[in-house]
């Protein structure tokens, strides 16, 4: 790295973070506790994401089909990855996109960052599913194209001009091996990137990281974005499946991550968001057509196998 860069890289990082807004998720003087307060355009809010989603409440409806995804199989489309001081955050190319899975439109894939907790120790994802947190939780940030693949040009009045899509992480019961391939490359890059912006040179696609998670199946419910501003313009997606993933792999992300640039700050850890009140919100899910007819089906049976019987 030549000297030029150096200093642009000095002078440009923390400008870049303050104007973004000195929230966080350690310290008590911005933690979420204060958000309510010092963001009190959205986050103090109510319909605010995240929420315990309890599934014996949930509600069938008909339109939550199958999404269509576009590019997810491709291997070149995770470009950069940086450790933003919050989080890890992995920029998408363009034309990555999803539609279908009840939502009205085509939106853009912009991004996909994680929130984890303190390894083996605390679990860190945001959505609870009946009160149980899991180790970790990725978010698949995409916005309507007529947004033009910013988050800042949502409009704060179209209550749907955000789809996020959230993954449960979860360990797998042994180490060392069964992590998808994808994600131990992905993690290779946690030792190298501090503020600075890093080229995902590895050959990964979107696919490969969401291994054993059946997209047909989630909840669905309407909510915001879990940092600030918080705003609700978020039509969330919760996959029911769980991508599994080796707690060496897990732990990585809480003992290789330093909030800023010096390996010698505190480590990053806990940065997801308590639950928020529902207030009154459905969380929506498939109907299970099939199976109820299944049951039917097989009641009608038994009963006539029983007609038929010489007794
Ligand atoms: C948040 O608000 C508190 C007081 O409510 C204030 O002390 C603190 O500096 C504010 N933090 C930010 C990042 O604005
Ligand atoms: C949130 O704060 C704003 C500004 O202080 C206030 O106008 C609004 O009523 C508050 N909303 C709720 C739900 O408390
Ligand atoms: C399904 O979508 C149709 C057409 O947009 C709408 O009229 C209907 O209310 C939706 N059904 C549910 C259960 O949301
Ligand atoms: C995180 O976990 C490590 C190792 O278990 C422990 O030493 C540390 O105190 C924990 N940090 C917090 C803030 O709980
Ligand atoms: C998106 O880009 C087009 C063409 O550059 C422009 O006309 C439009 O105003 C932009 N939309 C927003 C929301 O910025
Ligand atoms: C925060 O809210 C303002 C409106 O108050 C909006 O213009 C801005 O784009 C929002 N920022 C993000 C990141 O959503
Ligand atoms: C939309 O985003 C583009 C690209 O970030 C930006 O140039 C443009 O000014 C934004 N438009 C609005 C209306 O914010
Ligand atoms: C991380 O940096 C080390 C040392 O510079 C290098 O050997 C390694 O290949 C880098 N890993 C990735 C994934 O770029
Ligand atoms: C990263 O990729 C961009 C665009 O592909 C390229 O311009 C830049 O030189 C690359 N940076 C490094 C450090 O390889
Ligand atoms: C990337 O995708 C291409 C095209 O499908 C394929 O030939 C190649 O084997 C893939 N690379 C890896 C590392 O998966
Ligand atoms: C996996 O390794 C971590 C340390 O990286 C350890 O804390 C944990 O107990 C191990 N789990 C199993 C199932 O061996
Ligand atoms: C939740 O679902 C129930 C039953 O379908 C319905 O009566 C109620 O209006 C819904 N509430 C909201 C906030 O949509
Ligand atoms: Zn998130």
């Amino acid at each position: 790295m030549n000297q030029l860069v150096v200093i642009f890289l000095v002078l440009f990082v923390p400008t870049a973070y303050s104007a973004e807004g000195a929230w966080c998720y350690h310290d008590r003087t911005c933690d979420v506790t204060t958000w309510p307060t010092n963001y009190s355009s959205f986050c103090n809010g109510s319909r605010q994401s995240p929420i315990n989603i309890v599934s014996a409440t949930t509600i069938g409806n008909v339109n939550l089909t199958a999404f269509t995804f576009s590019r997810y199989k491709d291997n070149t489309t995770l470009k950069t990855i940086t450790n933003n001081g919050r989080t890890v955050l992995v920029e998408l190319d363009s034309g990555v996109q999803i539609s279908g899975g009840g939502l009205s439109e085509v939106y853009d894939s912009l991004q996909f960052h994680l929130h984890w907790g303190n390894g083996t120790s605390a679990p860190g994802s945001e959505h609870t599913v009946d009160d149980r947190r899991y180790p970790m939780e990725m978010h698949i940030v995409n916005t309507k194209t007529i947004y033009n693949r910013s988050l800042t040009n949502v409009s704060t009045a179209d209550g749907t001009g955000i789809a996020a899509l959230s993954f449960l992480i979860e360990a797998l019961p042994v180490n060392g091996t069964g992590s998808p391939a994808a994600w131990t490359a992905l993690t290779t890059y946690l030792d190298n990137i501090t503020e600075n912006v890093v080229n995902i040179t590895h050959r990964i696609s979107l696919d490969d990281l969401l291994n054993g998670v059946d997209r047909t199946k989630y909840y669905r419910y309407l909510g915001s974005l879990t940092t600030p501003n918080c705003t609700e313009a978020v039509v969330w997606t919760v996959f029911k499946d769980t991508i599994k993933v080796s707690q060496d792999l897990i732990n990585l992300f809480s003992t290789r991550l330093h909030l800023d640039q010096s390996s010698t700050s505190e480590l990053m850890i806990n940065n997801y968001r308590k639950t928020q009140a529902s207030n009154g919100r459905n969380v929506t899910t498939q109907v299970t057509v099939s199976s109820a007819s299944e049951m039917c089906f097989s009641l009608g049976l038994m009963a006539w196998m029983l007609l038929m019987l010489p007794w």
